[in-house]
């Protein structure tokens, strides 16, 4: 039978800011492919709001942004990563620049920075409130002039294949034994339902995060932690799961309930009052509307609790109206479809999922511990973030470690004795067959989304992350038996993904027997430098 594997130097998965990124640098030197699962720019990429840090301001200094980012990170950030990364925040500016991307600028013609929660000085650069749009937009553009990077959108990553795994099916091989390497990567096309063996010396997670796994998100239905989940399985190791990082300010809405309302509103001035009126934070950190995330998010946490309110209120209504409209077109377009006039009206909010600070784990070239596998941006741990992300770093971070990722990959070529074209097994499909009662699967996505979020969100103890731990196993074998008795389609793959990812926030959580950053318990509420400023870290030890 001829072969059915496709074989490349490099595959790519996802693509956002890091995926193309990466593709574009290796254009024309290496045989690239890229996957993505939806259209190239359904990413959490294009939802970005609020833009991309660099230390461009004359009043700024990579001091600064370097203490900002490790205050943060509350204590376990990689000193050196966030030297590295602020380093290269003003290349990366200039590259983008490069790349077609329209960032906002003054009268004079230098580019326009805005302040976020957690900078001492204006330091993001942005293109009106749509960065990510604008980046996306630009970068997509890009790749499209490059006929050579083969393209694979509707293809969605199912497993990767290494040598170990191969190794089980023969009867012997652990997931990321010493001498395993990641060989490639079968991928569901989605159009045809046909499964597909791509094979590569190197391949590199750009899959982003994993907000959906909360019912509350600012992230689109694609952030279902596929990289993190597929990783895991093969044996890399994950690290940090248990920062996730809740946005205090999604839109509260019965409809449009998962929109971002940017913490640039509150860099320019805006205020969070709660339903007497009151500007609360004042009440809970020096930094006021502009203390880090976590803490704005805890506060406003604690004031629905305890005074019963459905949201709090981001009041804007003391800034110019032409100021609002001009600075902040997407927000206030999508407030006034709900018939809320940010110009008159404080906006309700809710905090919501946000941001993994976790990931797979990767050194400052983007390699993990298994070999040939890379990952960069949302999906990876580099030690950037530590137990909470400054605003704005992760553009960057992605855009950072995709040069860094192009530079390993060309090396890995090198160095690589030539592999031979491989012929991986086809994908088996046994005698699966299609879901008869979609019903339990719709099922289980609820089940997963409000368990997280009500036992896993903003405040945890122990009790409620035993609860969760259980109902999630219970729910992850009931997953594997569908996963195997039903055809492949893009629902079953995400939910088993999304059920491993959620599995491994809460054993990370229940690991850390202190508070820290985005990690917050009541059972361990202070920090406990002596014994958990590091990361945390799993691995997978057989498989099962
Ligand atoms: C925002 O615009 O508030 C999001 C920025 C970020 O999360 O980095």
């Amino acid at each position: 039978m001829p072969s059915t594997t496709e074989n490349f130097d490099v595959i790519i998965i996802g693509s956002g800011i890091g995926g193309l990124t990466l593709a574009l640098e290796l254009a024309g030197s290496a045989k690239v492919v890229l996957v993505t699962k939806r259209a190239l720019a359904d990413t959490n990429t294009r939802l970005a709001q609020g833009g991309f840090s660099a230390v461009l301001g004359e009043d700024d200094a990579l001091d600064l942004h370097f203490a900002d980012t490790l205050t943060a990170g509350a204590g376990i950030c990689r000193e050196d990563v966030v030297r590295m990364v602020v380093e290269s925040g003003p290349t990366a500016v200039k590259r983008l620049l490069g790349q077609g991307v329209q960032f906002d600028r003054d009268p004079d013609g230098t580019l326009q920075l805005t302040r976020e929660g957690g900078h001492s000085r204006r330091r993001v650069t942005h293109a009106r409130d749509a960065t990510g749009l604008a980046i996306q937009t630009a970068l997509t553009q890009r790749i499209r002039e490059h006929p050579e990077v083969t393209v694979l959108e509707h293809h969605h990553a199912v497993d990767l294949i290494t040598r170990a795994r191969l190794a089980k099916g023969r009867g012997s091989g652990h997931p990321g034994d010493r001498d395993d390497r990641v060989l490639g990567v079968y991928v569901l096309d989605t159009e045809s339902e046909r499964v597909r063996a791509l094979a590569a010396p190197v391949v590199c997670l750009a899959t982003g995060g994993a907000g959906r796994a909360y019912v509350y998100t600012s992230n689109p239905k694609v952030a279902t932690g596929d990289g993190v989940a597929m990783a895991y399985r093969a044996g890399a190791r994950v690290a940090n799961m248990e920062f996730f990082q809740f946005h205090p300010t999604l839109l509260f809405h019965p409809i449009e309930n998962n929109f971002l309302i940017s913490e640039a509103l509150r860099g320019e001035g805006g205020i969070l009052r709660n339903s007497d009126g009151e500007a609360f934070m004042a009440r809970y950190h020096e930094l006021r509307d502009l203390a880090p995330r976590d803490i704005v998010a805890r506060a406003i946490d604690s004031e629905l609790k305890t005074r019963g309110d459905a949201s709090v209120f981001l009041d804007m209504t003391h800034l110019a109206p032409d100021f609002l409209e001009s600075h902040f077109p997407t927000i206030h377009g999508r407030c006034m479809s709900v018939g809320i006039d940010m110009r008159t009206t404080p906006i309700p909010v809710v905090p919501g999922a946000h941001y993994m600070c976790g990931g797979v784990q990767v050194d400052q070239d983007a390699r993990t511990n298994l070999r040939g596998l890379l990952a960069i941006g949302e999906v990876s741990c580099t030690g950037l973030h530590g137990a909470n992300r400054l605003a704005s770093n992760s553009l960057l971070e992605g855009a950072v470690y995709a040069v860094r990722a192009a530079d390993t990959a060309r090396q890995l070529l090198a160095d690589a004795t030539p592999l031979p074209k491989l012929d991986l097994p086809s994908w088996d499909a046994g005698d699966a067959r299609s879901p008869d009662e979609r019903v339990l699967l719709n099922h289980s996505w609820d089940e997963i989304r409000n368990l997280m979020s009500n036992y896993v969100g903003i405040v945890r103890s122990n009790r409620r992350l035993k609860r969760a731990e259980r109902r999630l196993e219970l729910l992850y074998g009931e997953l594997r038996e569908d996963y195997w008795r039903y055809l492949l389609s893009a629902d079953l793959i995400e939910l088993r993904n999304l059920c491993t990812v959620a599995q491994l926030i809460v054993r990370s959580a229940l690991m850390r027997q202190e508070s820290r950053g985005l990690h917050y318990s009541i059972d361990y509420p202070d920090t406990d430098d002596l014994n958990w400023r590091h990361e945390s870290s799993l691995r997978r030890p057989v498989y099962d």
